[in-house]
């Protein structure tokens, strides 16, 4: 079962994780034993997914901690290391927020800073179950089709993505589990594919129906009512809920509101920004052109060198988003600030 797929891992010695570039067609893995390795397994997306790099981030400082001694590294060194770590990837609040908890250990000595990746892991892991209870419980009830449900998603938030089962995906593996679920269109999720290589592998691996669409198709099957419901995981969430998420979220959410049917996020707490205002503050990751124009992607065809915009996530207002599923529960915020009395 997929759910038991561990994206990141310790082995005692060293940081593992699924080289989630090279899915659907290998399942390997990657050892780490360095931060730049690391570093550069983020970049390039080997581990990817809001709580995992957090979680990885968290092991990036035992890593940090523990090359520093092999190498003789100065204080400054140390925390330079731990800042390029934290900064790898500029969107998903949970690698700043985790490898700060981990940094905060480092006086403490090596045991600790692992112990608190640990917690990390097992917290996220935890959330992970409460959200897939109560998003499906509040589907269920929300969305009174008298049949199974048929749920879209973006982008991957399954085990690959999370510590354990998943948030979005955590959500529509329990409707599933319970026999609540009829289908799930998967957006492929241009330009790297996390729909059809990651999302759509993780279903196969437990036979759950679904079916892969481009993502200039996901309008016309909210819309047209193929679906019941959309549900999708965050990068970052602001303080008046907006939500930072894998780009092409935000025409889901639109279409969504055009068509009346719940637009619902799911993440953990850990991705909640409150100290920021709104998603205009939020740093958009930009990447490469590669991304778009690789031939090997069929996207564009060979020799033509285009200038690109490939902004890796967009904001989708909080207006726009009917409810917020986290481990604490479930909250119809459609509009207004997130209560900050919820989350204590
Ligand atoms: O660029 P990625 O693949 O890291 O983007 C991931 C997403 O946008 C996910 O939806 C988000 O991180 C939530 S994962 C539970």
């Amino acid at each position: 079962m997929s759910h038991e797929l561990r994206a990141v891992s310790w082995t005692g010695t060293a940081l593992s994780l699924i080289d989630q570039t090279a899915l659907p067609r290998t399942l390997r893995r990657l050892d780490v034993r360095d931060v730049d390795t690391l570093i550069d397994a983020i970049v390039r997306l080997a581990v990817r997914g809001a709580p995992a790099i957090g979680a990885a981030g968290a092991y990036g400082v035992a890593l940090a901690v523990d090359q520093a001694r092999r190498e003789n590294w100065t204080e400054r060194a140390l925390a330079d290391a731990v800042a390029r770590l934290r900064a790898a990837r500029p969107t998903a609040v949970n690698l700043a927020v985790c490898v700060d908890r981990a940094a905060a250990r480092i006086p403490e000595g090596p045991d600790a800073v692992l112990a608190e990746a640990g917690t990390i892991v097992r917290e996220d892991l935890a959330a992970n179950r409460a959200m897939a209870a109560a998003g499906a419980d509040w589907l269920v009830e929300r969305v009174d089709a008298g049949r199974p449900l048929r749920i879209l998603t973006h982008c991957n938030t399954g085990a690959l993505a999370t510590a354990g089962i998943g948030t979005a995906l955590g959500v529509i593996r329990e409707l599933h589990g319970r026999g609540l679920l009829e289908t799930v269109y998967v957006d492929e999720t241009r330009p790297l594919l996390q729909g059809s290589r990651l999302t759509a592998w993780e279903l196969a691996q437990e036979g759950i129906p679904h079916q892969v669409q481009v993502d200039a198709a996901a309008a016309s099957t909210v819309v047209g009512g193929l679906v019941d419901a959309a549900i999708v995981g965050a990068d970052r969430i602001t303080r008046n809920g907006d939500t930072a998420n894998k780009t092409g979220t935000l025409g889901i959410a639109l279409a969504c509101a055009h068509a009346g049917m719940p637009f619902v996020v799911a993440a953990p707490t850990s991705t909640l920004d409150l100290a920021t205002a709104t998603g205009a503050s939020i740093r958009i990751e930009q990447r490469g052109e590669d991304e778009v124009l690789n031939p090997a992607a069929g996207a564009v065809p060979d020799g033509i060198r285009s200038r690109v915009h490939n902004p890796a996530f967009d904001v989708t207002p909080g207006a726009l988003v009917t409810a917020l599923v986290t481990e604490r529960g479930v909250l119809e915020v459609a509009s207004g600030e997130l209560p900050g009395d919820h989350w204590t």
